[in-house]
């Protein structure tokens, strides 16, 4: 039996006991076991809070808790108590993903209650109602489950049906489901309510094709620089090109929302990220009226290194990234509190190599941000080498022939192997430089690097693990490359 209590003695019990080598300086893990998808992310009287899909007692998946880590600037985090075990018959083989929301100071979260039976048709998913007076501690409603099958409309699968996402206009609460429809394909579903426990069937918001993947999850909506945009992660979304390259992907449709008939037109459908690790997103307004978003920096279905070597945790959040909308396009940048975190600057100016190779001893660093500004025009091809040792390495390459940017993990350490090809060790994104300049924001943490292209207008994440202390940072050119500006910030 799974309760809150046991879930945090276990916790108590073991931290101490996980293995330090990869955990990260500022990106939020949970203190032992597995963490996947962010859940109900909230600013809450002074407070971010995030809580997240968790697994305390084993550093794979299994029945969900939501984890809970708490913090004033985005940056240093803390972590708080198991915030919801799965100890009830409607949530008994999972409390899933799902959103939270403020109520005449409470917080209300809604969350997806997973029900096995003996075969996989009898599983059921319904939603739920969970009350916190202060943040920390829930009480599940004794109106749960305040939607169930019943509520489905005809073409849906009661065994998916999951990851609400509330919203409010005006008196009114919305909350999105995500659904599997019977012949194969997912939609995003509308439900309405006036006070978040009792919930009306709306509309389909957006069915999927049968070739946009099997499933859809995580679905979030929001309104932003004019556009309203939908944001759902996708299970099993065929590759197109160097795009959706994962066995999940990530799409942020910008688009109008047409709150009458509860439906949401499509207008441009990009992949949010084109790196290895990113899933599951969930945005927040936070107080200073920014777009801020979290992700899964992991992906379903490879080896987590810290499982395999027993370090006793697996899983971590993106950096929080700001959005916003230029030329109908999505731009992530991080949150600008990370900007303090970092009080060591190196900066270099003027670097021209000319097809040559060029260690950068001075600027090197395990944990920090490296920011180049590049003149492309004349270069052929260049590679950034960073987390570098002796036989390890990350390469961030931009190849002026494709107009390809090229993150390869395939020397970074230790081998992710996953459903994919070997090969996509690689991933691709077409970047344009304006008047020849590309310029990148490398985020780099003990098993991390996300990378920001052309400020924000594109990313790529991926975890690495290094074998080995991995600090180097080497530039190859072929062609003339001109480095205008070389920056690093860290703590060191
Ligand atoms: C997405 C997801 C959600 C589900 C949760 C279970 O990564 O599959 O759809 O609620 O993870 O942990």
């Amino acid at each position: 039996m799974y309760t809150l209590q046991r879930a945090n003695k276990y916790i108590e019990d073991t931290r101490t006991q996980v293995i330090k080598d990869y955990r990260h300086d500022y990106h939020v893990m949970a203190p032992v076991g597995w963490i996947n998808d962010p859940n109900g992310f909230i600013y809450y009287e002074g407070e971010y809070h995030l809580f997240y899909q968790y697994y305390p007692y084993k550093s794979v998946w299994g029945p969900m808790h939501w984890g809970h880590s708490k913090s004033k600037d985005l940056v240093n985090w803390e972590s708080a108590p198991v915030a919801l075990a799965p100890d009830q018959w409607y949530d008994k083989d999972g409390c899933f993903s799902g959103t939270t929301i403020e109520k005449d100071g409470k917080i209300y979260a809604m969350y997806t209650g997973h029900i096995e039976g003996e075969k996989p048709e009898d599983i059921r998913q319904v939603q739920c109602i969970a009350v916190s007076e202060d943040g920390n501690h829930f009480e599940k409603v004794a109106q749960n489950p305040v939607l169930d099958e019943d509520d489905l409309p005809d073409n849906a699968m009661p065994q998916d049906f999951r990851d609400p996402k509330v919203i409010q206009r005006g008196e009114i609460y919305y909350s999105l489901i995500a659904s599997k429809f019977k012949d194969g394909g997912g939609q995003i579903l509308l439900y309405k309510s006036s006070d978040l426990l009792k919930w009306e069937y709306v509309s389909v918001l957006l069915k999927g094709e049968k070739e946009e993947g099997y499933m859809w999850e995580c679905p979030d909506l929001f309104e932003l620089d004019g556009k309203d945009v939908l944001i759902i992660s996708i299970d099993g979304l065929p590759t197109e090109g160097n795009k959706f390259s994962n066995t999940h992907s990530v799409l942020s449709i910008i688009g109008k929302m047409d709150w009458e008939k509860g439906i949401f037109h499509r207008e441009v459908c990009e992949e949010l990220d084109y790196g290895l690790d990113f899933y599951a997103p969930q945005t927040i307004m936070d107080a200073k009226q920014r777009r801020v978003m979290v992700s899964w920096m992991q992906m379903w279905g490879r080896n987590i290194p810290t499982d395999t070597l027993e370090h006793g945790w697996a899983g971590a959040m993106t950096l929080p990234r700001e959005l916003s909308i230029k030329n109908n396009s999505m731009y992530q940048n991080p949150v600008n509190e990370i900007s303090s975190y970092f009080t060591n600057h190196k900066v270099k100016h003027n670097i021209i190599l000319i097809d040559e190779t060029k260690e950068f001893a001075d600027i090197s660093t395990e944990v920090g941000v490296l920011s180049l500004e590049v003149n492309t025009q004349g270069s052929k091809r260049f590679d950034i080498e960073i987390r570098g040792n002796d036989g390890e390495k990350t390469s961030l390459t931009y190849d002026n022939e494709s107009g390809s940017f090229i993150l390869d993990r395939k020397q970074s350490g230790i081998k992710i192997i996953g459903k994919e090809p070997e090969a996509l060790q690689q991933r691709y994104v077409h970047v344009k430089p304006v008047n020849h300049i590309l310029k990148l924001d490398i985020y780099m943490d003990r098993a991390s690097v996300e990378v920001f292209i052309n400020e924000g207008e594109h990313t790529m994440t991926s975890t690495i693990y290094p074998t080995k202390t991995a600090r180097k940072v080497t530039l190859r050119a072929k062609g003339k490359v001109e480095v205008l500006q070389m920056e690093r910030h860290d703590i060191e």
